[in-house]
């Protein structure tokens, strides 16, 4: 059964140290089989802030935690036109991935990674016909029987919140990138971003958008909050369902909060019954 811990939007540079040091601890207490961290690792993409965020994946890797990570529209330079037109990612490759959409078999799982992060589209995040390609092609190998888990930085959708207004923009080229992703057969789409946690049914946000459970994190460690805490998500994956399970900053430390178990029905997701129905958690 593969146990994954999701950390989203670190943002070092904005980043509360207490919140570092609690995550780490809180990671040796988890032993996932996998850490999955969707970008926005930086504030500003700035050498130091990347020298930092490298620090934290080398002591958690030190720590035995295996890692996948794809970049944020934070880890290319907003300020430095030059850099951020003519080597966006560079930084990020030198210090966080050479890879920028990396794939790994952990615990049975297929877990691909995209870059969604541009120059040009800054906020709302891109998947190329390229990148459409690989994900065909990435999970037709994979084993039939293994969830199929997809990360990106940017939500192919925009998210509700509540009672209120959607959050966010949907992503463009997203009715093809959906396509690709539900001619892929994705389980699990797990991306960060509007530093909002949240879990979804794809087929309630858009339709043709495939099987697949829609699971946001929140920032980890940013002191950039929107109206909830710092938290990151434990996500696991059985024969019967997914349990996802908030690890919310109590103030001290990171603790489990509300806890979810989705189950597949035909081609849609549900929560089980019994269960607490919550497309947004509480802070
Ligand atoms: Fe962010
Ligand atoms: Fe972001």
């Amino acid at each position: 059964m593969p146990r994954l811990i999701h950390l989203s939007d670190l943002h070092f540079g904005a980043h509360d140290p207490v919140l570092v040091t609690a995550v780490e601890k809180r990671l040796d207490e988890e032993a996932a089989d996998l850490v999955v961290i969707s970008g926005d690792f930086t504030q500003r993409a700035r050498t130091e802030q990347f020298e930092e965020a490298a620090a934290f994946l080398l002591r958690i890797r030190d720590a035995g935690h295996e890692v996948l990570a794809v970049p944020g529209n934070h880890d290319v330079p907003l300020y430095d036109v030059f850099r951020r037109f003519l080597s966006p990612l560079t930084r990020y490759k030198r210090y966080i991935d050479d890879s920028l959409c990396p794939y790994i078999e952990v615990a049975g799982a297929a877990v691909l990674g995209i870059n969604t992060a541009r120059s040009l589209t800054f906020k709302n995040g891109h998947v190329s016909h390229e990148q459409m390609t690989m994900i065909r092609d990435t999970f037709a190998k994979s084993n039939t029987n293994q969830p199929r888990i997809l990360v990106t930085h940017h939500p192919l959708f925009a998210l509700p919140i509540g009672d209120g207004p959607e959050l966010g923009h949907v992503m463009e080229h997203q009715e093809l990138a959906l396509d690709a992703i539900a001619d892929s057969g994705v389980d699990l789409l797990l991306a960060g971003h509007n530093h909002r946690a949240s879990v979804n049914d794809a087929a309630s946000l858009a339709t043709g958008a495939g099987k697949a459970l829609v699971i946001q994190a929140g920032t980890a460690t940013s002191t950039r909050t929107r109206d909830e805490l710092q938290s990151f998500n434990r996500i696991e994956i059985d024969g019967s369902g997914v349990r996802v399970t908030i690890q919310r900053w109590d103030g001290a430390e990171f603790v489990s909060g509300d806890s979810q178990f989705f189950e597949r029905h035909d081609s849609q997701w549900e929560l089980a019954s019994g269960e607490k129905v919550a497309t947004e958690r509480p802070s």
